[in-house]
């Protein structure tokens, strides 16, 4: 009996950890002032079965609403906290407040940073806090016990590369490889991912280059080049490739990418449009999901967040930018996609 009972419990898990393996994450932004509550939320994401969620900070009402859920969570440092955490003590009162408080709520991995860039007007005064406050968080977890399951990364994008074409070629500009070589370094010391936003949507409006709109959608059926031996279908491969192989050249070949957003928005350009967005949206689940990986990375699920699950009505920028959600504020889905 105890023995029955013992491999129920193992199959159960195995059960239960392969279908949790194989599900896509959605990022949770919260720029609008038209949102369902965090519970509200917090129930739609379960409904439509999504396991994995990524917010931008951590907000105790969205924290409270996670306990007991199981949604694996991507919890950011928003820049503006980072040079704070450079503080250990600072630190450890971060990770006590809005992580070990919450025993309840399954924490993945803590971003530290979002496309902090060298070469950004804006991000550039962060770039000095980045790795000081990884080091801080980490040892903070370790402290708490919770370095085990809790990872420490932060979340890079396309913009750092210089190369991207083709992706074997990848490379990070020159100035962001002294930023991101020893954080790499801290990725592969802890066992942790790196974290990319990835936008095939933006290569493909350029500048400079301007893939085709079939290469971006996944809708190709010959390959749109070779890169030696390696057929590119999408675009969503070369670029994952090019990340890959710019981490590979600072020592991070055995580091694992995380897809952190990737995303198509439904209006506000051209290419923006609900039936690109939802072609997008459902051949990136398939493919991510497959274990088809990439050519250089072939036969595993890539884990990827969509961004995002809302339309947010207070972001600014481009007009594209209000557009990204995969729900309405009013809860309907845009797509009907299977997560
Ligand atoms: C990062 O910081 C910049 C400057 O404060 C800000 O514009 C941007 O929205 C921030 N991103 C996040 C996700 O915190
Ligand atoms: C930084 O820390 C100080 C002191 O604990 C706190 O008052 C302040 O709100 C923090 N700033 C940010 C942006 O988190």
């Amino acid at each position: 009996m105890a023995l029955n009972l013992l491999l129920l419990g193992l199959l159960i898990n195995i059960f239960v950890f392969t279908a949790d393996a194989q599900s896509v994450g959605v990022c949770y932004g919260t720029i609008a002032n038209n949102l369902p509550s965090p519970r509200q939320v917090v129930s739609l994401y379960i409904r439509n079965r999504i396991t994995r969620m990524r917010i931008y900070a951590p907000r105790s009402d969205i924290l409270e609403a996670l306990r007991g859920t199981n949604i694996e969570l991507i919890l950011d440092v928003p820049n503006v906290s980072l040079e704070n955490l450079t503080n250990p003590n600072l630190a450890t009162d971060w990770v006590r407040n809005n992580i070990v408080n919450y025993p309840d709520v399954s924490f993945r991995y803590i971003s530290v940073g979002n496309e902090v860039d060298p070469n950004n007007d804006v991000t550039r005064q962060f770039v000095r806090f980045v790795l000081p406050a990884m080091i801080n968080v980490q040892n903070a977890l370790e402290a708490a016990g919770r370095a085990n399951q809790i990872k420490v990364s932060t979340a890079t994008y396309t913009g750092l590369l210089k190369d991207s074409y083709p992706p074997s070629i990848g490379v990070f500009h020159v100035n962001v490889a002294d930023f991101i070589r020893p954080i790499i370094t801290f990725l592969v010391k802890n066992g942790s991912p790196m974290l990319a936003n990835i936008y095939p949507y933006f290569a493909h409006i350029g500048p400079p280059a301007s893939p085709d709109l079939p290469f971006a959608l996944f809708t190709r059926t010959t390959p749109a080049y070779k890169d030696g031996d390696r057929p590119y279908f999408n675009l969503f491969d070369a670029m994952y490739d090019a990340h890959y192989a710019a981490q590979s050249r600072l020592g991070g070949a055995d580091v694992k990418i995380v897809v952190s957003e990737s995303g198509w928005p439904s209006a506000g350009h051209n290419s923006a449009t609900p039936g690109n967005a939802g072609t997008y949206y459902r051949n990136l689940i398939s493919h991510v999901k497959s274990s088809r990986g990439t050519p250089v990375r072939p036969g595993k699920p890539i884990e990827t967040y969509l961004f995002a699950m809302f339309d947010e009505n207070d972001k600014t920028g481009e007009p594209t930018e209000k557009n990204f959600g995969v729900f309405t504020p009013g809860q309907v889905s845009k797509y009907q996609l299977s997560f």
